[in-house]
């Protein structure tokens, strides 16, 4: 095992000119389009698709022209608005197909058609109806016909994994003398393992005529949860093309994902001496658009996009972290795009994180006030999940943390008027006994009644991130709203649940209105970082 003395700091630099290159084929907008829940309309396409040519990924498949003129559309656009990536657009083994492809991609400055057709024998059997010759007449008909409409062709064994080796050295050799300059061996049922792809690809090297004169590409589904592993075993074993998409999106349990496999390749490049043209600070900016485009999150422990991936709330963990962050953490998250470590307060966390986390809110307590600081801290954190700036400062100045007022919600109502724009007023109490009443209109509902209790209370909130989700299922699910704004240069929370999600936001933004209110003149105002 090669062991990095030097994790945890930023791999800048580490590629060296002589140091092999793979190449990120992208298939986040075909592979990963084509799932269920990922689907984009043309605009978001292209928006994902600059996003992925400033990332730096080597191609970047952008549709399957036949499947739909939209899709059409879509490749024709990506191909007219990209400058450097080559734009690939997918074809099976027909000239309908293939011309299709090739007139979506004309303004491509580099094009390139994937042409693809199954190989194995259950697909052969089952799903095409041909014969092993059938079969590789039809892959050499349809890369001769690719070969004179584009710049390059890859050609696809669909199933290569589960396809008789000696049966994807013919059909490969004939696929490179018919003028594919990539083969790819796509795992298509996620079914491959590691020792088993460094197997076939060692053997395609060997045996498939004209190997020295093209790139051999893996292609890994995850059904077992192996995409990335078994991608970067295909790389060791001579694989310079990787497909994979962002998040890892794409046909049912999705295909490797690309930040995965880029970060392998950088973190570990001492093991697998490779390198690829990855910005890799774009990771998290291009992951985070994806899932703004598709309404799609990844999970919270999902590897380098994930919100716990730079996270620690174990007081064990932060304590190591405190003294050298190389001691849990294998990368920097600036070199991801993530701006920092967060060290998570909650029930889990220890003296030395609560300590550090105070100092920078700009309390110095001493031991004794620290013991019951600690104290307090522990008895929320048992309560409450995460623990927020707002919560400790109310534990350091002695406030009460569950306090509730002085403002209170007494009435709601909005509408929303044909056009976009809405109305909502408000009417609140005072724990001093005022009564208030306001109205405002707004861009929308939500806005509306945010600017409604702005008046009504004198504040003046910047909303910084706001975040409505249903809390239990069907139609009488609660809606909770989660609110960030800036007040007083720092960040302030709150959390409101309702049925009525105008109303849940109502009650968020009240709960940060409160908070200030009972917090103000609050300790030296602090920038937080991490919103
Ligand atoms: O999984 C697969 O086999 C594919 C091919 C079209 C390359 O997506
Ligand atoms: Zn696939």
């Amino acid at each position: 095992m090669t062991i990095d003395s030097n994790v945890a700091r930023s791999t800048d630099g580490s590629a060296h000119a002589d140091v092999e290159r793979v190449r990120i084929f992208d298939t986040t907008l075909r592979d990963g389009e084509q799932a269920p829940g990922f689907s984009m309309d043309r605009r978001a396409k292209l928006r994902m698709a600059q996003a992925l040519e400033a990332l730096g990924v080597d191609v970047l498949e952008a549709g399957f022209p036949k499947a739909s003129p939209g899709d059409f559309a879509a490749v024709a656009e990506i191909a007219a608005a990209l400058k450097t990536t080559t734009v690939c657009g997918l074809a099976r083994c027909q000239p309908g197909d293939i011309d299709d492809a090739a007139r979506a991609l004309e303004k491509a400055r580099r094009s390139r058609i994937h042409v693809f057709l199954s190989t194995s024998p259950l697909h052969r059997e089952h799903k095409l109806g041909m014969s092993k010759a059938q079969v590789l007449d039809a892959a050499v008909a349809g890369v001769e016909r690719a070969h004179g409409l584009c710049h390059e062709v890859e050609f696809s064994a669909e199933d290569a994994l589960r396809t008789e080796p000696e049966f994807l050295v013919e059909v490969f050799s004939a696929a490179v003398a018919a003028g594919a300059t990539t083969l790819n061996a796509p795992d298509t049922v996620g079914y491959t393992t590691p020792s088993e792809i460094v197997e076939l690809f060692e053997y395609l090297r060997r045996h498939v005529r004209g190997a020295d004169k093209v790139v051999f590409s893996s292609h890994c589904h995850d059904d077992l949860g192996m995409a990335v592993a078994n991608s970067m075993a295909a790389i060791s074993a001579g694989a310079r093309q990787v497909e994979c998409t962002i998040n890892g999106i794409g046909e049912r349990a999705g295909n490797a994902a690309l930040e995965e496999v880029v970060m392998a390749l950088k973190v570990r490049g001492a093991l697998f001496g490779v390198d690829t043209r990855i910005d890799t600070r774009k990771l998290y900016p291009t992951s985070r658009l994806l899932t703004q485009l598709t309404g799609q999150a990844v999970p919270r422990n999902k590897a380098i996009v994930g919100e716990n991936a730079f996270a620690h709330e174990s007081g064990i963990h932060q304590h190591g972290m405190l003294k050298h962050r190389g001691t849990y953490e294998i990368m920097l998250p600036q070199d991801v795009g993530i701006g920092e470590t967060r060290l998570v307060l909650g029930k889990h966390s220890g003296r030395a994180a609560l300590r550090q986390r105070l100092e920078a809110l700009g309390h110095t307590p001493d031991e004794a006030s620290m013991e019951a600081i600690l104290g307090r801290f522990k008895t929320l954190a048992d309560k409450k999940r995460e623990i927020h700036d707002e919560d400790l400062e109310a534990i350091a100045l002695g406030h009460d943390p569950d306090a509730q007022g002085p403002w209170h919600l007494l009435q709601l109502s909005s509408s929303t008027h044909m056009g976009g724009s809405a109305s909502a007023s408000v009417k609140l109490a005072h724990d001093d006994g005022r009564e208030i009443g306001e109205a405002a209109i707004g861009d929308g509902p939500v806005d509306a009644v945010l600017r409604a209790i702005e008046r009504a209370t004198g504040s003046d909130l910047e909303l910084t991130d706001f975040l409505v989700r249903a809390v239990g299922e069907g139609g009488d699910a609660q809606g909770q709203a989660q609110l960030t704004a800036r007040h007083a240069e720092r960040a302030w929370r709150g959390h409101g649940v309702s049925t009525d999600i105008v109303e849940a936001t109502a009650l968020a933004a009240l709960a940060i209105v409160n908070r200030i209110s009972r917090q103000t003149p609050a300790a030296a105002p602090v920038a937080v970082a991490h919103l």
